[in-house]
């Protein structure tokens, strides 16, 4: 992953008192760059991002852009889908060690087993994959776009679907199917105590809990809503409730809060630890002075093997084909 590269830049001291805010711009302009950010990111970079969005909206923007270099404040396999759509720009992340929790429980050498011992079967990923699992796919999705596109194919397609089990046996659910599931998952999503949900829905009935479908079983089915980040965020402008019990990562709250400034969002609670919030530790390794520094060296640089991109351009393609087809 590090390919050669010195992870000393990250952390290269940054001039006491300077404004990052102002230098990441100036940067910016100089260089030409453009800074994309998910929702997960701290608000600082949020506020810093020339877009902010979800899993497909910043796979969307990258194809869009003119800019020559893309950072991508996000975790590793958001820069390599930025790097495989676009080969010719610099594609940067200020942490390379932003890595995911639900990427990495699917190795592509297992995976590549999996897939060969059922030849029969249309493979669907999840976006949050590496290159080289990309790569064995047939099309990739994102959690605002896995339901429609699963339910593009006819039902007797045999699917098989990855990584996320939560993510897929919920929509085996809600699609009345019987794909064939890899076994992992996110551990942020995986983290929310049912029972302090429950608690939380008590002190606050008039509260709508709104979930991820990377959560368990257990707290989807308690939920008044189970949608994206992208479909969360709508629900929470358009619903007529005023307060909502969010269990995603709680950096999407920012976001829910600046578009509905007269609700009240309280983060779902993980199951460890006294914290009230669940974060994605991951997506948080990415601070500001590494994003400075990321802009100021243009290094980290995401690299992906040639063979292993153009396999694993396809299933992206297809992807935002059908996401543009059903106007997601
Ligand atoms: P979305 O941005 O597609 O909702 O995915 C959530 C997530 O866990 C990103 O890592
Ligand atoms: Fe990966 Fe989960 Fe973090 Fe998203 S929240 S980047 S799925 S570990």
């Amino acid at each position: 992953m590090l390919a050669n590269q010195s992870i000393g830049y990250m952390d290269a001291p940054v001039p006491k008192g300077l404004d990052l805010k102002e230098a990441i711009s100036r940067l910016k302009k100089e260089k030409n760059a453009v800074i994309l950010a998910h929702y997960y990111q701290t608000e600082e970079i949020q506020d810093t991002a020339d877009f902010v969005g979800d899993s497909l909206a910043l796979a969307q923007w990258a194809t869009k852009t003119k800019a020559n270099i893309l950072v991508l404040c996000g975790v590793h396999f958001m820069g390599e889908t930025a790097k495989i759509l676009c080969p010719d720009k610099k594609v940067l992340v200020p942490d390379l060690n932003a890595g995911c929790s639900l990427a990495d429980s699917c190795p592509a050498p297992e995976f590549e087993r999996f897939v060969k011992e059922h030849p029969d079967h249309t493979v669907i990923s999840y976006v949050n994959t590496s290159a080289a699992v990309k790569a064995l796919t047939d099309v990739v999705v994102t959690s605002t776009n896995a339901r429609q596109i699963v339910e593009s194919f006819p039902k007797e397609t045999p699917i098989i679907f990855g990584p996320d089990r939560n993510l897929g046996s919920y929509i085996n659910r809600v699609t009345r199917r019987d794909m064939l599931l890899w076994d992992g998952a996110c551990h942020v999503h995986e983290r929310f105590s049912l029972e302090k949900i429950l608690e939380l829905e008590e002190r606050y009935p008039d509260a709508k809990v709104v979930t991820h479908p990377e959560c368990k079983k257990e707290v989807v089915e308690i939920s008044d809503f189970v949608g994206s980040t992208a479909a969360l965020l709508k629900y929470t402008v358009q619903s007529e409730a005023r307060r909502f019990i969010v269990a995603t990562e709680s950096g999407v709250i920012y976001e829910m809060r600046k578009r509905s400034p007269e609700k009240e969002f309280i983060p779902a609670p993980p199951s460890d630890g006294a914290c009230a919030c669940n974060e994605c530790n991951f997506m948080r390794q990415n601070t500001m002075e590494k994003l400075y520094n990321c802009l100021r060296f243009e290094m980290p640089e995401i690299f992906v093997d040639e063979e292993i991109r153009k396999k694993a351009i396809k299933p992206i393609q297809r992807m935002l084909e059908i996401s543009e087809r059903l106007h997601l």
